[in-house]
């Protein structure tokens, strides 16, 4: 009886994990896979790891920014498959970004990552930078 006290919490647990796929598999591939670097809340590391939070939604507002998000090595390279990429990107950009989406955001799919992961980015801070200087003020 002592023993079924201890693991019921558990079970609970367990059973939680797996009723919506959809928005805890993303999460947790978040925590597991991009957290080291990217950071609980998305602010990253200074001067190593951009910050996503406030930020990573307005990839989407320059021409390229969309693709980038896929193609730069942390997404392109996940060990997930396209499914679970797409849901990830969608994940974040909803918890770190909501305010900088464009207006008709469209998720992304798993047949759109799947194409653009395929075709890696060279020179990615170079890139990046082009990206961020024609990025709208605030
Ligand atoms: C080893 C550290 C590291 C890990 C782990 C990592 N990233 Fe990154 N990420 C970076 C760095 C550094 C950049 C800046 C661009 C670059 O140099 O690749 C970046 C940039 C990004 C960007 C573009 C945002 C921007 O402002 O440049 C996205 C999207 C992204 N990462 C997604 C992910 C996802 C998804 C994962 C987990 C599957 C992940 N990253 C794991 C270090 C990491």
């Amino acid at each position: 009886m002592r023993h079924l006290a201890l693991f019921l919490p558990l079970i609970l647990l367990c059973g939680e994990a797996t009723a919506d796929p959809g928005i805890d598999e993303a999460e947790f591939n978040y925590f597991v896979l991009c957290r080291g670097c990217h950071g609980p809340e998305g602010a990253g590391a200074v001067d190593r790891v951009p910050n996503l939070t406030g930020e990573m939604g307005r990839f989407l507002h320059v021409s390229g920014g969309r693709e980038f998000l896929v193609q730069v090595p942390g997404s392109a390279n996940a060990p997930v498959d396209d499914e679970e990429l797409a849901g990830l990107l969608n994940w974040m950009l909803g918890q770190f970004s909501p305010a900088e989406l464009p207006d008709r955001f469209q998720p992304y799919s798993a047949e759109e990552v799947g194409k653009l992961r395929q075709e890696p980015l060279m020179e990615v801070d170079q890139y990046r930078a082009t990206l961020v200087a024609q990025m709208p003020k605030r």
